[in-house]
């Protein structure tokens, strides 16, 4: 397998794709690429630029797979605006404590965007008891997470003055968020699948963009799974594109139907 294949087979993934191969570690890259190869038995990067020239299908599936952990800070703004003006000072504000799980977290930016939101609105509450849980399946991705180290281009979504306040920038260029922030969240590897929350009274649960592989069985599991690890008229967060299914709709209410925030029925 030469690397003048696999160059080759990037241009067909960044032309057919449109996905920018230049946002990702060349190895990140290749391993999602051996995998796919691995399922379709191909062993040579040439015979697999074949099949993902002709076949939408396996386009798709790699697509899925460049993907699976891909995140950001304030991802969707317009979602994690409303928790900042509304949903989360008028749990603050009635309770003086807050609970949440962001359930597959990836790299981290999530449960970073919710820390960063609380503390800004709660520094002059020193009172105020947070929880914030953050799990993943994946143990690289949680690894990067608990690290707290992002390059500068994965902060485009911050202001400069929430850069300075926390994070700092690291000899080699990358930020770091600093410990105040990094303290609030309780990172740990979690199975979406095993049935199980990873705690229980939580004012909020988002699980966004997760379940993209899940059938629908499995979805509708989901949301019966948070459903009791909610406290009565908690929050559930579903990413922009996810829909409740029909058999669970009665579990829930629509909060803000567009931003896909839901209240435990
Ligand atoms: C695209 S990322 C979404 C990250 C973040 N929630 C967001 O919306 O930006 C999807 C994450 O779901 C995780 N995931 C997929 N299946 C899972 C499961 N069964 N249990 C826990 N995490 C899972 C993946 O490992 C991946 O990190």
């Amino acid at each position: 397998m030469s690397d003048a294949e696999f160059q080759n087979l990037k241009r067909t993934i960044q032309k057919l794709l449109n996905i920018q191969c230049g946002s990702y570690k060349e190895d990140y890259i290749k391993r999602r690429v051996l995998s796919r190869m691995r399922i379709t038995g191909k062993t040579e990067y040439s015979d697999y630029n074949k099949i993902l020239l002709s076949d939408q299908k396996e386009q798709e599936l790699l697509r899925n797979a460049l993907t699976i952990n891909v995140t950001k800070f304030w991802r969707d703004r317009e979602v994690f605006d409303l928790l900042k003006s509304d949903i989360i000072p008028g749990i603050i504000n009635k309770k003086g404590r807050i609970r949440i799980w962001s359930a597959g977290c990836a790299t981290g930016e999530e449960p970073y965007t919710l820390a960063i939101i609380l503390y800004d609105l709660t520094r002059l509450k020193a009172d105020t008891q947070i929880t914030i849980f953050a799990t993943d399946l994946d143990r690289e991705a949680l690894n990067k997470a608990k690290t707290g180290i992002y390059d500068k281009r994965s902060l485009e979504n911050l202001s400069e003055g929430q850069i300075r306040r926390h994070f700092s920038e690291m000899p080699d260029g990358k930020f770091e968020m600093k410990k105040h922030i990094k303290d609030m969240i309780r990172f740990s590897q979690h199975d979406l699948m095993s049935g199980k929350p990873v705690s229980n009274y939580l004012d909020m649960i988002l699980c966004r963009n997760v379940t993209i592989y899940f059938t629908e069985k499995q979805k509708n599991d989901l949301a019966r799974m948070f459903h009791p690890a909610l406290v009565q008229n908690g929050f559930y967060v579903m990413g922009k594109t996810e829909f409740l299914g029909r058999e669970v709709e009665e579990l829930y209410e629509a909060h803000d139907a567009l931003q896909k925030v839901f209240i435990k029925k």
